[in-house]
């Protein structure tokens, strides 16, 4: 069942075969290419293209001149950067093109990430939970959960907590607290960010709750 409960500036496509939700806003100028799912209270800027069979969350926020390409899976809550861009193919060549399904790699970007204005996602790769891309940054390898990546090649400078807050150093029980929220990230092992406040592999069902309860 499509719903029609969305809203698309007349000046935008939306191709036949193309699942929208509920609250989901597409402004100026915008593509969105067949067999695409996106879902609820998502925001796509101006000149935003969705390509073919991309998969998209609940509350994702796409900024102008975005191309999402086969291939882009984004969970929910994803920030997506002005003129930040995904790839699709490692190698292309225009004299010997590789058009099809089979030829595009995998990117998934995990609930809550944030990519940057400019950085660039070489495809192939996963972007963690809440992570953080910095602007122009070049992502060429998987990004740990919450980790803040910045350069070209991206290179961990740091974590972020769940509310953007670039963590500082650990207490003596190696403990980060994040200082808009109160809340304590802890290394479980050497390079696996956890948070010790927020029920780790359930983010939707809590958000869920906490939506719910009138606090997010
Ligand atoms: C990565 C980011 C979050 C860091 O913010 P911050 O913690 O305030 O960082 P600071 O300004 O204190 O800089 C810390 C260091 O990182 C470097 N740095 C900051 N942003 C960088 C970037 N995008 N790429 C490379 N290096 C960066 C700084 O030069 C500085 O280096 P130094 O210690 O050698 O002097 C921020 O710079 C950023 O890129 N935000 C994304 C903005 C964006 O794209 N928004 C999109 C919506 S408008």
């Amino acid at each position: 069942m499509i719903s029609k409960e969305y809203f698309v500036h007349e000046s935008s496509y939306v191709d036949e075969g193309v699942e929208i939700g509920k609250g989901t806003k597409v402004w100026h100028f915008s593509h969105i290419q067949g067999g695409t799912k996106i879902g609820e209270y998502c925001v796509f800027g101006q000149n935003v293209n969705v390509g073919n069979n991309v998969v998209i969350g609940n509350y994702c926020k796409i900024q102008n001149n975005v191309s999402l390409y086969e291939g882009v899976e984004l969970q929910d809550y994803v920030f997506c950067g002005p003129s930040m861009v995904f790839t699709n193919i490692i190698e292309p060549r225009c004299e010997f093109p590789q058009q099809g399904s089979e030829f595009y790699k995998k990117t998934l970007v995990g609930y809550g990430a944030s990519i940057g204005a400019n950085a660039t996602i070489v495809c192939g790769h996963d972007i963690g939970r809440f992570a953080f891309i910095a602007a122009g940054a070049v992502v060429t390898k998987n990004v740990p959960d919450y980790a803040l990546m910045a350069g070209v090649p991206a290179k961990q400078i740091g974590w972020m907590s769940r509310h953007g807050v670039k963590l500082g150093s650990a207490d003596a029980e190696g403990i980060m607290t994040c200082s808009k929220s109160g809340w304590k990230y802890q290394e479980a092992v050497p390079g696996v960010l956890k948070c010790l406040d927020w029920p780790e592999g359930k983010e939707v069902e809590s958000r869920k709750w906490e939506v719910n309860l009138g606090l997010g």
